[in-house]
This record gives C-alpha cells, structure tokens and sequence, in this order.
C-alpha cells in the first residue's frame, strides 16, 4: 500500500519553527512506523532524526506521538493506523533535532525519587527474602521501560515542566511497596515538594499512553494514599 508519511521536522541550526514534511513510502499492513522511517532515513533523506535501539518494545527509546496519540513507532503497525500517518516528537520536552527530544529532564525526574533499593539494615547471610505476595505488590511498576510516553502525554507536565510526571512516579511506587526497602521517608520528600505527586490531577492520559500496560494512575493514587496514611 501507499502510505504518505507526515513527519514534524525541525533543526534549531537552521529553521525557524518545526514544519511537517511529507514523505511517500510503500508499505506492507504489517510494517511498523518504524520502519517507515527506516525507509525515510536510508532511501529517501539520510538527514531524518529519531532514536531506536531494540526495535522490539523492550528499551524505550523510540516514543513518537503517532497520528496524535503517545505509541512506540516499533509496535505501531501501519495497518492500525491508515495510509496517511503523522509522526512528531513526544511532547513537553526541548527537541534537539526532528523527532529526537532531551530526555535529561525526564531522567532528573527520575534520579529525583531514587529509584534502587535503600535499606541500612545488616544484611542477612544470604538473601533479603520476600515472599511472591510482597514481590506481586510493586509487579507493575518493574514492567516500566522509561519510555517517557506517559509524562509526555500528562497536560499537568505540559504546562509546569516541575512535575515530576508520571514515570518518576512509578518507579518510586516500585521501591515503596517493596518490603525490603526502607527508603520510603526520603522518596516522600521528594513526591511531596511543589513539583510532585500532588500535581496529578487524575488526567489518566499516563495510563491510556504507557505501551507497557501500566495502570500508571492507579499507581500514583496509591502513592498518594500511602502518604496520606503512613506512619513512620
Ligand atoms: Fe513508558 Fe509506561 Fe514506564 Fe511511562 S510507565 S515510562 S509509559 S513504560
Ligand atoms: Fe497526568 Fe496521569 Fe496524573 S496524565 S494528571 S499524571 S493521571
Ligand atoms: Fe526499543 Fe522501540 S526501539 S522500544
């Protein structure tokens, strides 16, 4: 099939403002959006930027917004989407060049919550055990590829780029609710300041967007009660 490819362009060294350019590309149904800009990049204009790695849904690095909706392009069959498809960077972060974005910002947010696990206790001789019920209550959060699609979908992040978003709040969940941590008080520290958990305002475009089937919102509701109620 013929797909017309609209990507949003832009490089701060020599244009004004971002512009679409369209591009025309034969495809299969079963292609992926990736490999549309594979296409893109290797037949037709060397100069197209955007990141990929894995090429498999497994490192995060290829969040686009994909005909308006927050999708990694190499999960994102042309099939589902139509023969006129438009791609942009993922908004609410500084593009570098086309659809590459500064991710800096977002990994601050990240490093912000400490996302390892904090525990002063002497070790035990071997292992610290956890049962299978204590490791399924932070299951969802382990599943997060720090994709970005979440944050970059939230219109609370749009807005004040001190939101921690999202995904920062997810990996804290992750060690919260891991009963061999004990890092909860100086995690709360940070979700509690200006820019944290108290931003969300229950959007749940974070949800909608995570590839990873994330119940993003759940999760950050259930932060929020956790410091509501906790008791050090
Ligand atoms: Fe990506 Fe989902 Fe992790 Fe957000 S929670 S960064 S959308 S994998
Ligand atoms: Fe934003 Fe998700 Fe909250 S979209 S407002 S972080 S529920
Ligand atoms: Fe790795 Fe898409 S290229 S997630």
């Amino acid at each position: 099939m013929d797909v017309t490819l609209r990507v949003l362009r832009y490089d701060p060294k020599k244009d004004q403002k971002p512009h679409f350019v369209e591009y025309k590309v034969t495809a299969e149904p079963w292609d992926r959006v990736l490999d549309l800009l594979h296409k893109v990049k290797w037949d037709q204009d060397g100069t197209l930027a955007f990141r990929r790695s894995c090429g498999h849904g497994i490192c995060g690095s290829d969040a686009m917004l994909i005909n308006g909706v927050n999708r990694l392009a190499c999960k994102t069959l042309v099939k589902d989407l139509g023969s006129v498809i438009t791609v942009e960077p993922i908004r609410g972060l500084p593009v570098e060049k086309d659809l590459v974005v500064d991710m800096e910002p977002f990994f601050a947010a990240y490093r912000a919550v400490k996302p390892f696990l904090i525990n002063d206790e002497p070790p035990p001789d071997r292992e610290r055990l956890q049962s299978p019920e204590e490791r399924e209550r932070f299951d969802h959060g382990t599943k997060c590829i720090l994709c970005a699609a979440c944050t970059t979908s939230c219109p609370v992040f749009w807005v004040n780029g001190s939101y921690i978003g999202p995904a920062a709040i997810v990996q804290a969940h992750r060690f919260i609710f891991d009963s061999r941590d004990r890092g909860k008080r100086e995690r709360f520290k940070v979700l509690g300041s200006g820019g944290g958990v108290w931003r969300c305002r229950t959007a749940y475009n974070c949800t909608e967007a995570c590839p990873r089937g994330i119940p993003v919102t759940e999760l950050i509701e259930e932060v929020k009660r956790e410091m509501v109620f906790s008791k050090f």
